[in-house]
């Protein structure tokens, strides 16, 4: 767990950032209905999640700043009900919520609207994320609308709206020590589950039972929800990016490809292992394999700060083209395929993504006309690395290699130095990973 005065700390720097004379509103994520009156497992945003710990949906966080740089932060949430409480479970309440989570002030919801007009009137700017939350968005127009309805007694509202997503990405994209810690931790027990799924595969299983073995581990560890649909795809389904049907029965002689990560105090790992479903690699897999974990090695291995995806990317064009010319599967010059970016007609998506309170957490690529992905790595940022090479049944390719899918990711931190490789829990080598089933 994060300690609280992190989050302190956090709204300190945000309100640090804003200008002098403003405001900045905050709203919690609300609960999704799944079916007629049963929800989703709720999922706090991410931003309110950064800047409170406060994991209850209804909630508003309020940070303000007066013209002479004084900072106050002000929650506002449900207060305790008994009633509600016996049937949907405890709240932690206005009273409690000021000491615990160490806001200036608390507030209950009811007391919303009077206390955020009042706090709106005469501020310049006004801070929040645009276009997450429709409700939330009006609302906010209603407080405004509410403080111009005093203009002739001579109240002003903001005249400047700000969107503050940027802002909050570019602090969230630097991990903090604690916040590796949890990282970690939950690349610990993601690993485990992917052991698990490798030595629980057996030929004839269904992908959905493999799919069971992981979230029994990341739950029985405490990361009770996935961070995303996991992916359990035998065979050719491997080539379906975002496969998460995990329906279809597991069949000798092919590969499986399980891309599932555990959330641990909100935060996501994200891995992926291909292994087979008997244990043994035949000769063909063995080859895309090797190219995909030696693209993997080459591009974590040039990990340090000052690096970036865009020149990590041309490591892994390079050792793909040359291995796919080598296998026959792409036929033509070295340097005409590179130009071309032959190789994308196999490795479709991109090669990584930042990591941390989503998935696909924010943060700034730098990404120029040419898509390339310029931003220089800095210590704490945490990456995932996931080539792959995906051959669907219809590719015009020597039959061994049809239905073929093959992806390798690891959860990457940058370092001083250089790197550290989150995932190493779970094997990726081809010994390792036959080694580990016949085991
Ligand atoms: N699991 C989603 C991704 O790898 O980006
Ligand atoms: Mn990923
Ligand atoms: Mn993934």
């Amino acid at each position: 767990m994060i300690d609280i005065q992190e989050f302190v700390a956090r709204r300190a720097c945000f309100i640090d950032q804003m200008d002098l004379n403003s405001i900045a509103i905050f709203c919690a994520a609300d609960e999704l209905t799944r079916s007629h009156d049963t929800e989703f497992p709720f999922c706090q945003n991410k931003n309110f999640l950064y800047l409170t710990g406060f994991n209850e949906p209804q909630a508003l966080l309020v940070l303000t700043k007066d013209a002479l740089g004084n900072g106050q932060s002000t929650l506002f949430c449900r207060d305790k009900d008994p009633l509600q409480e016996v049937w949907h479970g405890r709240r932690v309440g206005a009273e409690l919520a000021k000491e615990k989570y160490a806001f200036d002030q608390t507030f209950t919801l009811e007391q919303a609207d009077e206390q955020i007009v009042a706090m709106l009137k005469h501020k310049s700017s006004l801070y929040t994320v645009h276009n997450e939350n429709d409700a939330f968005d009006s609302q906010i127009f209603d407080w405004l609308s509410a403080v111009k309805s005093g203009v002739k007694a001579g109240d002003k509202a903001p005249s400047q709206l700000i969107d503050c997503s940027g802002m909050l990405a570019e602090m969230r994209l630097i991990k903090s020590q604690a916040e590796l810690a949890v990282m970690r931790k939950a690349n610990e027990i993601t690993a485990n589950a992917h052991v698990r799924a490798m030595k629980n595969c057996q030929v004839g299983m269904f992908e959905y039972q493999i799919e069971a073995e992981v979230h029994h581990e990341f739950a029985f560890n405490g990361a009770r929800h996935p961070a995303y649909g996991s992916i359990v795809a035998g065979g050719d389904n491997a080539n379906i990016l975002h496969y998460t049907d995990n329906s279809d029965v597991l069949k000798d002689n092919e590969l499986l490809l399980i891309d599932a990560g555990g959330e641990l105090d909100g935060y996501a790992s994200d891995i992926t292992r291909t292994f087979p479903i008997n244990g043994k690699f035949t000769p063909a897999q063995k080859e895309i394999y090797q190219l995909v974990l030696d693209a993997q090695i080459a591009s974590i291995e040039a990990i340090k700060p000052g690096v970036s995806f865009a020149q990590l990317n041309d490591i892994v064009h390079e050792v793909f083209t040359k291995g796919l010319v080598e296998l026959g599967i792409l036929q033509g010059d070295f340097d005409t395929l590179m130009e071309e970016k032959a190789c994308k007609q196999y490795f479709i998506h991109g090669l990584g993504h930042w990591l941390g309170l989503d998935v696909h957490d924010v943060g700034d690529y730098d990404i120029d006309e040419n898509r390339r992905q310029n931003r220089a790595f800095e210590p704490g940022m945490i990456m995932t690395i996931e080539p792959g090479l995906y051959i669907p049944l219809d590719a015009e390719v020597d039959d061994k290699y049809k239905g073929i899918g093959v992806r390798i990711e690891d959860n990457v931190v940058v370092t001083e130095n250089g790197y550290e490789n989150y995932s190493l829990g779970v094997p990726k080598t081809i010994a390792d990973i036959e080694a580990l089933m016949a085991s």
